[in-house]
């Protein structure tokens, strides 16, 4: 099985996942040789903190072994087809997880390996991001009937996190910038699981928010556009005006890095209910999750 959308291991796998990320969160000396004997290949088109140092954590405390390779090495699509790429790695390689542009060499090389293939983040879905915001998200408050809001570009972050939310029963809402919706397919998706709402009336989405969330206005690959982007994207920015309107004791997310200044202020960003760097952590315990999950 692969773990290249969240919905791919559909609400009950989702939810095994997520108890095996709490519990390797609590206890992780009982997952200490879980892997022992795997060697797990972490592929990168693109820059990387916290994916990158936080799944080479996870595979070396589950006792396997991470192998980071670049893609100035590789040349997927350029210097060798990603089938080819596919099936070269999995003569070597236990697990497969690949950050790159295009989601359809995700869909080859999970078409073309036999060993499980993650997806750490594609022009689509961040679906190991959504598992440990979800997480996180746990850890404030119970899940079921809460509401959701994110604010800005529907791409990627918005599409897994909606689908992920969605599936444990939480409403969600997306505040976005006219041609910056989410994809129609993950609006539908998700709300087979929960009530969903695509509206460019910021204000009103946030009211009775339990947690709001936000990405950067131009993501990785879209620099080109970053101008453009500030202008449309203005009447988005997660000031602590905006944020005030959400429920009293509402948290703050945001899959980082952060452009402070532009889709969120200091003042939210390291505000008391900020939660951020959890996020953060919680990107090494979920990425246990879903090895042991793919893997067991
Ligand atoms: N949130 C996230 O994926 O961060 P990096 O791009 O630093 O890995
Ligand atoms: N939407 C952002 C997320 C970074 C973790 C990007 O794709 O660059």
């Amino acid at each position: 099985m692969n773990y290249l959308r969240v919905g791919d291991l559909g609400q009950d796998g989702f939810l095994n996942a997520l108890d095996l990320s709490i519990r390797a969160k609590r206890d992780p000396a009982h997952f200490g040789s879980a892997l022992a004997g795997y060697e797990v290949g972490l592929f990168y088109m693109k820059p990387s903190t916290r994916t990158r140092v936080s799944t080479e954590v996870a595979v070396s405390q589950l006792g396997g072994r991470p192998m980071t390779l670049r893609n100035e090495e590789v040349g997927l699509g350029k210097r060798e087809a990603p089938a080819d790429v596919a099936r070269t790695l999995d003569r070597y390689l236990d697990v497969l997880a690949l950050r790159v542009f295009e989601h359809e060499h995700l869909d080859i090389i999970g078409a073309h390996a036999k060993a499980p293939v993650i997806n750490l983040l594609s022009d689509l879905e961040h679906p190991c991001q959504a598992l440990a915001d979800v997480q996180t998200m746990s850890e404030s408050r119970s899940l079921p009937g809460s509401v959701l809001t994110f604010i800005g570009d529907g791409n990627n972050v918005c599409h897994s996190l909606m689908m992920a939310a969605a599936m444990l029963g939480v409403e969600v809402r997306v505040a976005a910038p006219e041609g910056y919706e989410p994809l129609p397919e993950y609006v539908e998706a998700a709300s087979q699981y929960s009530s969903v709402l695509v509206t460019a009336d910021v204000n009103a989405a946030v009211e009775g928010s339990d947690f709001v969330y936000t990405d950067v206005w131009a993501s990785m690959g879209q620099e080109d556009e970053a101008a453009e982007r500030r202008r449309l994207f203005e009447a988005y920015r997660v000031d602590e005006k905006l944020f005030e309107r959400a429920n009293d004791g509402a948290i703050f997310l945001h899959c980082l890095p952060a452009h402070r200044g532009e889709e969120v202020t200091d003042g939210v960003a390291d505000h008391p209910r900020s939660r951020i760097f959890d996020q953060a952590e919680n990107r090494m315990h979920s990425f246990k999750g879903i090895l042991l999950y793919l893997t067991q």
